[in-house]
Parts: structure tokens; sequence; C-alpha cells
């Protein structure tokens, strides 16, 4: 990792919870999340998370709340990305629908993972499209959020919508985290890179950390 800051102890139960959910963060990546909310927290205000899955990087984010005194607010359809669909890559056919099993429903198994884990209090979860949740929950500016970890959808329309939906509610001094940063396009997906640049050349961002694929980026100034 490279970065400023020691890495706060996750508490007990959590990162055993967060092991156990159903999910793609691996535990040093995890780390790395939970510091930067831990210190995002600090500025008092809710943490928001789009892409919950199952709720398995959702538990750090609700630790570093619960500590705060503050919630992490968690955006998700529930019905997975393109990878997580029936015939590709990363789906699970443990998460159909039982309703309808031709479609996710990851919803149960999130609420299951965060209840277990005794942190429902500090979670408010979100269940709709990204950008239009953006724009239901006031859309703009406002810097209502300290901390912004995107790991929704990952196609270029997603992420940029991702980013253009929720980063300018990003309050100054706030995190932007992203994940599933592959500067190299043999290594994976190019959309979250992309945005991770665009942060950067916006000049509004500075560099905090970086752990594999996990990045962390400070506001210092208005503008996406
Ligand atoms: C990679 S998974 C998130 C993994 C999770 N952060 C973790 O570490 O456990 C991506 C999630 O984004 C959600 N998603 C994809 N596109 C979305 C969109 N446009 N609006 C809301 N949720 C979306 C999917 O339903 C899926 O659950």
């Amino acid at each position: 990792m490279t970065g400023p800051g020691t890495t706060p102890e996750i508490a007990e139960g959590v990162l055993a919870a967060f092991e156990a959910a159903r999910g793609f963060m691996p535990v040093d990546e995890g780390r790395a999340l939970h510091a930067a909310a831990v210190e995002a927290a600090r500025l008092g205000l809710p943490l928001l998370e789009i892409g919950s899955y199952c709720g398995r990087s959702t538990l750090l984010l609700a630790e570093a709340a619960r500590r705060a005194g503050t919630v992490v607010v968690t955006v998700d359809h529930h019905r997975g990305s393109e990878e997580q669909q029936p015939g590709q890559e990363y789906h699970d056919p443990d998460l159909l629908d039982a309703a309808d099993a031709t479609r996710l429903d990851t919803l149960p198994f999130f609420r299951r993972t965060v209840a277990d884990a005794g942190l429902e209090a500090h979670v408010v979860a979100v269940v709709g499209g990204s950008p239009r949740a953006a724009a239901a929950l006031g859309g703009g500016g406002g810097g209502r959020f300290g901390l912004v970890f995107v790991d929704g959808g990952h196609t270029d329309a997603h992420a940029t919508a991702d980013y253009e939906s929720w980063v300018p509610q990003l309050a100054d001094g706030g995190l932007l985290v992203i994940h599933d940063v592959f500067p190299d396009p043999a290594d994976g997906g190019q959309a979250p890179y992309r945005i991770w640049r665009r942060a950067v050349s916006s000049g509004a961002f500075g560099e905090v950390a970086t752990h594999r694929t996990l990045r962390v980026l400070r506001r210092l100034a208005p503008g996406i």
C-alpha cells in the first residue's frame, strides 16, 4: 500500500463477518477501505456506497460509521451487474430471485449480512438504480457525504453515471474511493480506471493511498 496513516483495527466480529460474506473484495483491500472510512467518518457526515451486492464491503463502512455516530447510505438495485448475470463469469446461482429465477436478488443476502453483524442501525439501504437514486436524494452538489465509495456497474456508462451523480455530493476534505482500478487493460476493465483518471486530472482531488485496485483520493476543491 502507498499512502500515509496506520490501519485501524476492525471491530471484533466484523472482520470475521466480512470474510464470511459473499463478495469480491479481498481482506487487504477491505482493510484499506476501512481505514479510509474511519478517517472520512471524522467529518461527521454520512458515508456513501455505490454497489453493495451481499453486504461484504458495507460491513466495513458501517463499522467505521458506528465509531463516528453516523451511517453509511448504500445504493444498489440488487439485480447484479452485467458480469453477475446467468451465464457470465461472476454469476452465483444461489443468488437467483426466489420468485423469478431469471434474475438475481441480492437484497435478502445483504440484509442478513448487515443484521448478523449487528450493524443495521448504521446502514440506510437505498434499493434502486444509482443515477435515479442520486437525483431523488437531492442531486447536484451539497457536500452531504464524507466518503463516496464507487463499486457499482463496471461499464463506462455506469461508472461515468455514478461519478457524475454522486461525486458532486462529496464534502470538501472528504474521500473518494474507487474499487477495481486497473491501469493495465490486461488486468481488468478500464471504466473504474477512467473515472479515477478523470478525478485526478480535474485538479479537485489529491491522491491519498493506493492498495492494489483500491484508490483513495481526497477532495481539495469543488469540481469533478
Ligand atoms: C461488484 S458488486 C459490489 C461488491 C461490493 N461492493 C462488495 O465488495 O462486496 C456491484 C454491485 O453494483 C450493483 N449495480 C450495478 N449497476 C448498478 C446501478 N446502475 N445502480 C445500482 N446498482 C448497480 C450490482 O447490483 C452489484 O450488486
